[in-house]
């Protein structure tokens, strides 16, 4: 199954940390946004979509990129995020715009993943080194390989 990471991680690279783990497991190729043309998601099965959050949702440009895309007719995605304070179920969720995108797009969504990452935007904590320093950290590494194992697993490669 040929699979695509693409990512956008402007903030510390905290993204990109993610998406490189979920690449190696997956076997994937991976690229940064800034360098896709939209027709290059035709050569794969399986595309990965992740960025920082920011301002509650994954990057604009981002988004911005999937609602210029064609129909894509089923081709399966998958979501991944990093985030200061990270996903809290029924207080926030950050993926569904991104989501919402992808499922006008005609994608069908297999797995979402996300996890902290560190923030030093709120002027208020910027004295104090951020919130979730060294985030993402060896754990939430070894998680993004649990999630790409298992999308791996659930499906043929
Ligand atoms: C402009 C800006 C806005 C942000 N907004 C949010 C937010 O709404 N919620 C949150 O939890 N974190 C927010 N953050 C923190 C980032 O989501 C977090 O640091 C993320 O890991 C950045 O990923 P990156 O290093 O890959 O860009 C924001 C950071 C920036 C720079």
């Amino acid at each position: 199954m040929k699979t695509l990471i693409i990512y956008v991680s402007i903030h510390h690279g905290n993204t990109e940390k993610i998406a490189r783990a979920i690449t190696k497991v997956l076997n994937a190729d991976i690229t940064n946004l800034s360098k896709v043309k939209a027709n290059i998601l035709n050569q794969y099965d399986l595309i990965g979509f992740g960025s920082g959050i920011y301002y509650g949702k994954h990057s604009g440009e981002l988004l911005n990129f999937i609602d210029s895309l064609n129909n894509q007719k089923g081709k399966m995605a998958f979501v991944f995020s990093t985030s200061g304070i990270g996903i809290i179920p029924i207080i926030n969720d950050f993926n569904k715009f991104l989501r919402k995108g992808l499922l006008q797009k005609g994608f069908k969504i297999i797995g979402e993943f996300d996890c902290r990452g560190w923030d030093t935007y709120p002027l208020i904590v910027k004295p104090f080194g951020g919130i979730s320093k060294g985030r993402p950290n060896k754990k939430d590494i070894e998680s993004a390989k649990r999630f790409a194992t298992h999308l791996k697993n659930t499906l043929i490669f």
